[in-house]
């Protein structure tokens, strides 16, 4: 696992941005398409701000992009009528973020949905497109503060595939308090879908996620200064760290993951260097 410390979100996003780019660049180059994986929630905003920045100077094209978004909050769509329409639904946020603002085409686009009759038969189908899609190039990522991926909590198998999962209390009760809904569940890609991509970049600012991302890279060796350090597992004590981190922290996975990145200001990396200085105790 790669990380690329940067000084602030503006940073983060452009690293990101750039990356995401590249990769588009790369595979319609190659193969004609690319196939993203994409994500919402606060941290990516500015991802999506600066790709839309790139879209209107030319310097990247969505013609030949196809994307999966990680997941889709279940509401019941009687009770909350238009809610996928609005940007508290992941449908909402992407297409006022990004989607309706380049060139991608609707047929390209898909995220789960949350009002399907059949869950299970929608999160199968999401899992046949992405396979009929040739699997995902680049999968963009943010965390929870417990180390959530998508809504892949604490505890979810390493194998998990598309299905429909449990929100926890406290994400139930942020979106009481801050939206109109009260989702109790959501379809989301598992663990073993998001591991699948050929490529995963992770993306963290704010103090906020200080801690989840001091244990991602607890007991690993920075082998350069900050910037681009390559992560390295280097004796048994960190394999025994990890194997306990591995548990329960989701992100964890990124570890094993041939081709992962994180891009983290410094503020969400201020508890990694510090442990860096000062390794935590392993817990056995
Ligand atoms: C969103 C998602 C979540 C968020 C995570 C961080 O599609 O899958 O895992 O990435 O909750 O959210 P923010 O960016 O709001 O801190």
């Amino acid at each position: 696992m790669k990380w690329n410390v940067v000084h602030n979100e503006d940073e983060m996003a452009k690293a990101a941005a750039q990356r995401i780019a590249d990769v588009i660049r790369r595979e319609t180059l190659r193969k004609g398409k690319v196939v993203l994986g994409l994500a919402t929630g606060s941290t990516p905003i500015k991802v999506y701000e600066e790709l839309v920045r790139m879209h209107k100077e030319k310097k990247v094209s969505f013609e030949n992009v196809v994307t999966f978004n990680l997941d889709e909050y279940v509401v019941d769509k009687d009770q909350h009528p238009g809610f996928y329409n609005k940007d508290i639904s992941y449908h909402g946020f992407m297409d006022k973020h990004l989607f309706n603002h380049v060139n991608i085409k609707p047929e390209n686009i898909h995220v789960l949905h949350g009002m399907a009759e059949d869950k299970d038969a929608e999160c199968r189908r999401f899992e046949q497109l992405i396979k009929q899609e040739g699997g995902i190039d680049l999968q963009l990522v943010g965390i929870g503060e417990n180390g959530h991926l998508g809504f892949c909590e604490p505890n979810s198998p390493l194998n998990g595939r598309t299905s429909e999962v449990k929100l926890t209390q406290q994400t139930i009760d942020v979106n009481r308090q801050k939206f109109d809904f009260a989702a109790e569940t959501a379809l989301s890609m598992g663990l073993g879908t998001i591991n699948e991509a050929k490529e995963i970049l992770l993306i963290a600012n704010g103090a906020k996620k200080a801690p989840i991302i001091g244990d991602l890279a607890s007991g690993i060796a920075v082998a350069n200064s900050a910037n681009h350090a390559e992560l390295t597992l280097d004796d048994p004590e960190t394999a025994r760290t990890l194997a306990q981190h591995r548990k329960n922290n989701p992100a964890m996975l990124l570890k094993y993951h041939s081709n992962a990145t994180a891009i983290v200001d410094e503020a969400a990396a201020g508890q990694m260097l510090d442990r860096y200085k000062q390794p935590q105790p392993v817990a056995r």
